[in-house]
């Protein structure tokens, strides 16, 4: 049966990057109803650093990449390019990031009142036997936004269910495609994409029996040249039966000269890249990033200011040395003055990003 797309549906984006679609109602809005005002104060203060008007003295955001693992290679993501993946980490991909060192980044976020957190990065989370164990914990540290993506493919029913006892805020799916043909081109290694629905269909149905108000769910499509064309199809598919519906911009996942060909094909047909427009490369020339503005990215004991995989270049500190001292450390202070001048293009790794992504 087909799904009708209805007139209403909402946009909206934080970064350029990825663009949100909901039915009905802003999802931010729905899970304000669930969660009240400490919700509504998080969502406000969140918007005024979105729009540069106040900056904060610890992120807001605390974005953990738990390991580098993953059962699918895609071949776009960069955690099936290992070893290009390892040379922009000293030649090591990071194992398991234990329980206590994780603690301790939750409760410095905790003791800050840091509202939101990611404790999932390049990877595939499910494939931690305890990962609910991690989500709890941030929960009980009394994080609001708690969020992750999956594949979805060990999204059993057991895990289903820890999953909704956890206490996240959200989870997505990503999919990135709509049809079994093209899920097998674009997630190389995948189980069907059958099963994959069967999963998370089996998750959804327990959330509704259940009376789980949270999480939002939504599902993903990092939007490239093999599934471009059914973007459409998938929204058509997806935005009646989750929260939001996500289509994510292709971002190259690294820069070594011989892949540099091979990361060129992944992007979209509608990708302009160099052909920009006059308009287009004057909008260019006033952007500015926000990320460094909301968050740090915790990889490899590394904290970096944004989730570009190679931001390993942005590294602004250890944290043997704490969140807080990064987060104002000079670096990361001249990061942002930079993009709050519009310059981004002082910055070699931020120059290569926004002049290759396709920022809408
Ligand atoms: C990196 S994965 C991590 C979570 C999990 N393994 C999954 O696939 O849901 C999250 C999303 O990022 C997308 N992604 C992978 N490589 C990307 C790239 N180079 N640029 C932008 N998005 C990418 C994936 O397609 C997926 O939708
Ligand atoms: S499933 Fe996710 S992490 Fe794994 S290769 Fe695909 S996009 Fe990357
Ligand atoms: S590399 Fe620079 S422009 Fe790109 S996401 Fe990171 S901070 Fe933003």
């Amino acid at each position: 049966m087909e799904t009708l797309i209805k007139e209403n549906i909402k946009t909206y984006t934080t970064d350029g990057k990825v663009r949100h679609k909901s039915n009905d109602e802003d999802i931010n809005e729905k899970i304000g109803k669930i969660l009240g005002s400490k919700w509504n104060e998080y969502r406000k203060k969140w918007d005024a650093v979105n729009n540069f008007e106040i900056q904060t003295d610890f992120p807001m955001f605390l974005h953990l990449d738990l390991h580098q693992v993953c059962n699918y290679s895609c071949p776009h993501c960069n955690i099936s390019h290992l070893e290009e993946l390892k040379k922009q980490f000293d030649g090591k991909i990071s194992e398991k990031m234990d329980f206590e060192k994780y603690k301790r980044i939750i409760d410095e976020g905790s003791e800050h009142g840091c509202p939101s957190v990611e404790p999932q990065g390049t990877n595939e989370p499910l494939l931690i036997k305890d990962f609910e164990k991690y989500l709890k914990y941030a929960h009980e540290k009394n994080f609001i936004d708690i969020m992750i993506n999956t594949n979805a493919s060990a999204l059993t029913e057991k895990r289903s269910k820890q999953l909704l006892d956890s206490g996240i805020t959200r989870l997505r799916f990503s999919l990135d495609a709509a049809t079994p043909e093209t899920y097998k081109k674009v997630r190389v290694g995948s189980i069907p994409l059958e099963k994959v629905h069967k999963n998370i269909f089996k998750f959804l149905e327990l959330k509704e029996k259940g009376g789980y108000k949270l999480p939002v769910t939504g599902v993903s499509m990092c939007v490239i040249r093999g599934n471009e064309h059914e973007q459409e199809m998938f929204e058509k598919f997806w935005i009646d039966k989750v929260d939001m519906v996500s289509l994510q911009a292709f971002t190259p996942p690294n820069y070594a000269p011989e892949n540099k060909v091979l990361f060129q094909s992944f992007f979209p047909e509608s990708f302009k890249g160099n052909r920009k427009s006059e308009t287009e490369k004057k909008e260019l020339q006033e952007f500015k990033c926000v990320q460094p503005f909301q968050r740090v990215v915790i990889r490899n004991d590394n904290i970096t200011a944004c989730c570009n995989t190679y931001s390993n270049q942005l590294s602004i500190g250890h944290l043997k040395d704490g969140i807080y001292n990064a987060w104002n450390s000079d670096f990361a202070k001249q990061i942002r003055e930079m993009h709050l001048c519009g310059r981004y293009y002082e910055n070699a790794t931020c120059k290569r990003c926004v002049e290759t992504t396709d920022f809408e």
